[in-house]
């Protein structure tokens, strides 16, 4: 493994060891043993969009493993002026030993990673989010004890948020049922890959996705980028929000994930968000956990 671009670039294999190496770092942060294995290193972390979760767990977790968080505003560099990507690529790194990326095209990520002679990781991108995917899938392991044969319910746009949960989640065991309005399917290249998995179900019904779940999911309506088509898509997914009657249709244990910021009243109601506020809550925290299992499989 030499970069983090997209969930299809993994193997089962690859996504396990990150998740084990995560509990084992969370272990160790939890219970104040030193875990330097980057001591030295430095991570620039180019922003396009904004962002709280994946700016800070990326900037503690280099710092929780001795090394050294550059945090470079994309409008702030030569880039937001034009300088190409390929030569930003190639100037960072004689600088740092990994770069963390959050922008639009994913193209733009392949092609960083393409000209970089250091590791790159994807911090979001329109088509994926590979990061918050991995963290989603240590908090279910740690609340279901296993992936085998759990059925993971995602309503709501078909974003990088889906695109990357559905890839995730099947490479590791888990079955997966889609819900999402007719014109806002999942990525072509995503659907190609689910395919291949008789576990795969993609519908225009929230119910029948949710049926029997043992872990429902969602995203905004909108995505960064997306503002002005907000009033349009609140239109179309009228109807798919996560709220107690999808709840009820769900196993009576079945766990709530959503990547933040939550728009409550939208994708999902403030009871509902509420009522699993810890799943979510240790949801965001595994990021840091995640991702430092990430860096130090990328970077040492
Ligand atoms: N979930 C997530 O990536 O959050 P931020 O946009 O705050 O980084
Ligand atoms: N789908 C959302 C995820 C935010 C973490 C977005 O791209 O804005």
């Amino acid at each position: 493994m030499n970069d983090l671009l997209k969930m299809l670039d993994l193997t089962p294999q690859q996504i396990i060891e990150i998740l084990n190496l995560a509990d084992q770092l969370k272990y160790e942060q939890k219970n104040g043993i030193p875990h330097p294995h980057l001591k030295g290193k430095t991570l620039a972390m180019i922003f396009q969009k904004s962002s709280t979760r994946t700016r800070v767990s990326f900037e503690v977790g280099m710092y929780q493993l001795g090394g050294h968080p550059l945090v470079l505003n994309a409008n702030e560099l030569q880039m937001g002026r034009g300088e190409p990507i390929r030569d930003t690529a190639r100037v960072l790194s004689r600088y740092v030993d990994g770069i963390m990326i959050r922008t639009f095209a994913q193209q733009d990520v392949e092609d960083l990673a393409h000209y970089a002679t250091v590791p790159v990781i994807n911090g979001l991108t329109d088509f994926s989010h590979p990061c918050q995917v991995l963290a989603d899938l240590m908090t279910i392991r740690e609340y279901k004890g296993k992936f085998d044969g759990l059925k993971m319910c995602y309503i709501g746009d078909g974003n990088n948020m889906a695109n990357s949960l559905i890839v995730g989640c099947l490479k590791v065991g888990m079955r997966v049922s889609v819900a999402t309005p007719e014109n806002y399917k999942p990525h072509p290249d995503v659907l190609a890959f689910a395919q291949n998995y008789d576990t795969f179900e993609l519908t225009t019904s929230p119910q029948q996705a949710a049926q029997g779940a043992d872990v429902v999911i969602t995203d905004v309506w909108a995505s960064m980028g997306q503002e002005k088509e907000q009033a349009e898509r609140a239109k179309a997914f009228a109807g798919y929000q996560v709220n107690s009657e999808i709840m009820s249709l769900a196993k009576p244990d079945a766990i709530v994930q959503h990547c933040l910021p939550a728009h409550r009243g939208e994708e999902i109601t403030d009871e509902v968000f509420e009522a699993h506020a810890n799943e979510i809550f240790d949801e965001a925290e595994n990021r840091l956990h995640a991702q430092k299992a990430v860096l130090v499989k990328l970077l040492k």
